[in-house]
């Protein structure tokens, strides 16, 4: 199959459409990360998603809707305080998960009794989900474990041959995949961490927990994403808290290429060491949108990459930490 890359426009747009409803999955940008889109209702299309990326069958799909889609016919319950988290931080970086049954097709929630839905604000996918008109499930348009996209090009390079249609909205300004929320209980509690923050959310209706999967009591999980290795290129990838340890370990290498990520505070300290220095940048929002295009840098450029925790651990560093980490786990929790 040929992969084609086309701005988005009204012809480009038509072309996508046709695929969508042909049981197609067709890449679109949206202001976290790139998505590998497909029909909702459509259990063949829901089924090629998964086969395409190589996605464990268990973790569910987020629903993408346009600003003016109903949300009712896919949703069973609308709790209050769900609203007031639209009205604040939607469209956007935020994807709730609501308690729904037999709306979509069944491979969507992977048997779960709920459905995340978001709304994202990037103009490109708003174009492309209101010509559409029906809900896009779309995971992170990379092959499964892999870093996540930022670019039409990093889609690419993961599905060159697989998919018909890449659509190029150009670089995520985000930068790290959307705060995921569910919103099925008393209060929202944030099951991925992302640019929206549970004290953001907090501020909103008054209160907002954190999920962290206790493994060890056989619970069933919440979010089977968070079980399993992410976001990592394919190079070894160290990570430290500190210069020291960072140095100590540029030390250790032998004659491997080495590679530093690190935030600009530090660079200056590793570029005198004289190694490659990836530089995540000054501010939370800066070492978000860089990451991963920084992670897929690295894989082209080094064998070992060192990785040294930004200080900064509160706000949006929760969730690009929580990226940096998984990056940097060498086995997968869940096998
Ligand atoms: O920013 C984003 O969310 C991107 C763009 C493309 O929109 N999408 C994305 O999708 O990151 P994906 O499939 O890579 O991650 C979806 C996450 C997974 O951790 C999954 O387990 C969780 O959302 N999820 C999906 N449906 C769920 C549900 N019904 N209940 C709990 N967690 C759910
Ligand atoms: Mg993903």
């Amino acid at each position: 199959m040929k992969t084609t890359i086309k701005t988005i426009t009204p012809e480009s747009l038509a072309e996508a459409k046709n695929l969508i409803f042909g049981g197609e999955v067709v890449a679109m940008p949206t202001e976290t990360v790139y998505g590998l889109g497909g029909n909702a209702f459509d259990d063949c299309a829901v089924q090629r998603i998964f086969a395409v990326k190589g996605r464990p069958a268990d973790n569910p799909l987020i629903a993408h809707v346009h600003t003016g889609y109903d949300l009712s016919k896919i949703i069973d319950y609308d709790p209050p305080y769900a609203k007031k988290l639209r009205e604040a931080f939607l469209p956007g970086p935020l994807t709730l998960v609501y308690p729904s049954t037999n709306k979509v097709s069944g491979y969507v929630s992977c048997g779960l009794d709920t459905l995340a839905v978001r709304v994202p604000s990037h103009t490109g996918a708003q174009a492309f989900l209101r010509a559409v008109d029906i809900p896009i499930v779309a995971p992170s348009a990379n092959l499964s474990k892999h870093v996540s996209p930022t670019s039409a090009e990093h889609v690419y390079e993961d599905f060159n041959g697989k998919i018909p249609l890449i659509l190029d909205g150009g670089v995520c300004e985000g930068g790290i995949e959307s705060t995921v929320c569910d919103v099925t209980g008393e209060i929202p509690v944030v099951l991925r961490p992302g640019l929206i923050t549970a004290e953001m959310i907090a501020a909103v209706v008054g209160d907002c927990g954190e999920y962290a999967p206790n493994l060890t009591v056989g619970e069933k999980v919440k979010s089977p994403g968070v079980l399993y290795k992410h976001y990592s290129p394919r190079c070894k990838t160290l990570l430290f808290e500190n210069v020291t340890d960072g140095l100590t370990a540029i030390r250790k290498t032998n004659g491997e290429r080495v590679a530093v990520l690190c935030e600009d505070e530090i660079a200056e300290v590793f570029a005198n060491a004289g190694v490659t220095v990836l530089n995540l940048g000054k501010t939370e929002r800066e070492m978000a949108a860089r990451l991963y295009e920084l992670l897929r840098e690295a894989e082209k450029l080094c064998d070992v990459l060192i990785t040294i925790e930004p200080k900064k651990k509160d706000g949006v560093m929760v969730g690009v930490l929580n990226r940096l980490r998984k990056a940097c786990t060498s086995v997968d929790i869940k096998h």
